[in-house]
């Protein structure tokens, strides 16, 4: 069964948008499977295509909304960065045998991906649609 999946609620109104964070869940859920089958050596190379994919889908994110008048724009790109920042870390940790439960970074994964499309990238959707 998928970890995550889609709904309407998640969507920006935004096409390309809307696809960039559903190929996300499907990277979380993709995590969760391969956890699932017992394949420990292959969640480091999940987490970098992950680390990609948010790369671009923040640049992409960001360019969008930067002309749009939203607010708090700079704020979002720091949490942006943060995110990728506590990433690297897991990823650092996964490689060196730390303490990383794999199910606790999914977890961590979903949690951050749905919430922050539900309250702050919501927040700049009127913007993008006005
Ligand atoms: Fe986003
Ligand atoms: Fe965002």
């Amino acid at each position: 069964m998928a970890f995550l999946s889609w709904h309407e609620r998640f969507s920006v109104g935004h096409a390309e948008l809307d696809q960039q964070h559903r190929r996300l869940f499907e990277l979380v859920n993709h995590f969760d499977d391969v956890i699932q089958m017992g394949m420990p050596e292959e969640l480091p190379h999940i987490v970098d295509d992950l680390i990609r994919l948010s790369e671009a889908h923040f640049r992409f994110e960001m360019g969008l909304i930067l002309d749009t008048g939203f607010p708090r724009v700079v704020e979002h790109g720091k949490m942006h960065e943060e995110l990728l920042d506590q990433v690297r870390v897991m990823r650092r940790s996964m490689m060196v045998g730390g303490h990383v439960s794999p199910k606790a970074v999914v977890r961590f994964l979903a949690d951050w991906l749905t919430s922050h499309i539900l309250r702050e990238d919501m927040e700049y959707k009127p913007f993008l649609t006005a």
